[in-house]
């Protein structure tokens, strides 16, 4: 999809709401990169980079990495050249400062959001989602161990790495996440929603019916969608 102007899809939700399942069908309908700042600081982290020894801290006891870092690291993304049309963002922006930054870097490109895709999970599902999720230490895959037939040698389906069980999904670190989230997430939820631009999805629901939901509503969003 190519509209002219610089958008940015949102898609927010507590840790392990499926933001990072539900974002690979987004990305594929908007035909935008996917940036998942989570997903970014794990690469930093694994090629040891100054930002990745700083993060790693914050992110195994399940605090936020400060804004500064974070901010920096999205403005830098978005200047590469497959972003020149938008992106869909994952797990940014989490705090108020985080959002009135991407505000003013949108407001400075001429762009804006699109909608702000909220995955609305109850509390004791998201503690369930991540105790049993297992990630690919290679190609960022997920899965969950009641979802899908992983393989017994514990082999990744979709590259033959190995899965793992990230060390923030231990039940202390989840606790504090999700306190976290309610803390300063959902401050910018109320944030896009005083601007009319949050769509709430009920989460609970198998992940296609889920996926056809936000589908419908990209569409109804950005009508070119559905002929593209
Ligand atoms: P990040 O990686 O963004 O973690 P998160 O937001 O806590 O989200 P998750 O990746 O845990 O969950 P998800 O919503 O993507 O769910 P998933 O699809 O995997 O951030 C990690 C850390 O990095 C943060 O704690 C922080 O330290 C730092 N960080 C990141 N962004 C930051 C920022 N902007 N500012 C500061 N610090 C930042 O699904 C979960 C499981 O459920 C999977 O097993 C999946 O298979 C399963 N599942 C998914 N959908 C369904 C369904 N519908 N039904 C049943 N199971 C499902």
């Amino acid at each position: 999809m190519r509209t002219g102007k610089f958008t940015v899809t949102l898609l927010i939700g507590a840790p392990g709401a499926g933001k990072g399942t539900q974002a690979e069908f987004v990305r594929e309908a908007l035909g935008m990169p996917h940036i998942s700042t989570g997903d970014l600081l794990r690469d930093h982290r694994r090629q040891g980079t100054p930002l990745g020894r700083t993060a790693r801290d914050y992110m195994d006891r399940g605090d936020l990495v400060p804004d500064d870092l974070v901010v920096k690291m999205v403005v830098q993304r978005l200047e590469e050249p497959d972003a020149t049309h938008g992106v869909l963002l994952d797990g940014f922006p989490r705090t108020q400062h985080q959002a009135d930054s991407l505000d003013a870097e949108l407001a400075a490109r001429g762009g804006g959001v699109l909608v702000a895709l909220y995955l609305d999970v109850p509390q004791h599902v998201l503690f369930g989602r991540l105790s049993g999720r297992r990630v690919c230490d290679k190609c960022n895959g997920t899965f969950h161990v009641e979802m899908h037939d992983l393989p017994a040698d514990g082999s990744c389906p979709t590259c033959g790495w190995r899965l793992v069980q990230r060390r923030d999904d231990q039940r202390a670190a989840v606790a504090r996440r999700i306190h976290v989230y309610m803390d300063q997430t959902t401050p910018v939820l109320e944030h896009y929603r005083a601007m009319r631009l949050v769509h709430r999805v009920h989460g609970d629901q198998p992940v296609d019916a889920i996926k056809d939901e936000l589908l419908t509503v990209l569409q109804q969003k950005q009508p070119t969608l559905a002929a593209s």
